[in-house]
């Protein structure tokens, strides 16, 4: 009884492993219906006969996205919420603009794995593996080459040509999600106490002060 037990374990432990990306499918689409008031993982669906062509469109893709902020990037995703017909399909897309010496700061897609390639300009990119190693892997790309960033690592792309680059990237979510590292941890709300980061990082907390208050 207790083997039997064990198995059973084992076998829902092996089915959530399966599903640790967005769940199969089990009809052609199920385009998100935005405005059902029923809470389900991801959308619930539309009426299949509502269904048009424009419910898998967008455009927009081949416009630069604003770099002129602090970090020298724009990221233009497309995903579910641009897309509703990508509820439950498991993909997506981003551009990514870069400005010269401009980066896409260290994140984390907690849903997807990401593959990228360059289209224009050049980029050094680079993920680092979860503890105790903390690996980086990194390389610098040209354009047509393509780099893969493995779901929940932490990424980044930096431009470090004196022309501005541009990226597009394939991502296994319908909806990816970003956590920006230094946002979520110097810049959450209500903030982190100085006391833990300044424990965490090693260093004096006037030194986490500054640069809580940077975000
Ligand atoms: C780009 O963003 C900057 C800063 O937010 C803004 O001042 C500027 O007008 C924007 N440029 C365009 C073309 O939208
Ligand atoms: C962080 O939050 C504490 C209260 O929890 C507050 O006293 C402090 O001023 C905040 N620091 C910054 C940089 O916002």
């Amino acid at each position: 009884m207790a083997s039997q037990f064990i198995l059973l374990a084992l076998l829902v432990a092996s089915a959530y492993h399966a599903f640790a990306s967005d769940p199969g499918m089990l009809q052609d689409f199920c385009v998100a219906d935005k405005m059902s008031q029923v809470l389900v993982n991801g959308f619930a669906c539309k009426d299949p006969k509502a269904v048009t062509a424009e419910d898998f469109f967008f455009s927009g893709l081949h416009m630069a996205g604003n770099t002129s902020n602090k970090q020298g990037s724009a990221v233009t995703g497309v995903n579910v919420a641009q897309i509703a017909g990508l509820n439950t399909l498991g993909v997506s897309l981003t551009r990514v603009d870069y400005a010269p010496f401009g980066q896409n700061p260290p994140h984390i897609h907690p849903r997807a794995t990401e593959i990228l390639t360059v289209l224009e300009g050049s980029l050094y990119v680079g993920f680092v593996t979860s503890n105790p190693d903390n690996k980086l892997f990194a390389k610098v790309l040209n354009k047509g080459d393509v780099f893969v960033f493995p779901q929940g690592s932490v990424h980044f792309q930096f431009n470090y040509g004196t022309n501005s680059a541009v990226a597009l990237a394939a991502l296994s979510s319908m909806n990816p999600g970003v956590i920006t590292v230094a946002n979520a941890v110097f810049g959450s709300n209500p903030n982190i106490s100085g006391k833990i980061l300044a424990k965490a990082f090693q260093v004096d907390k006037l030194v986490v002060d500054r640069i809580q208050a940077q975000f």
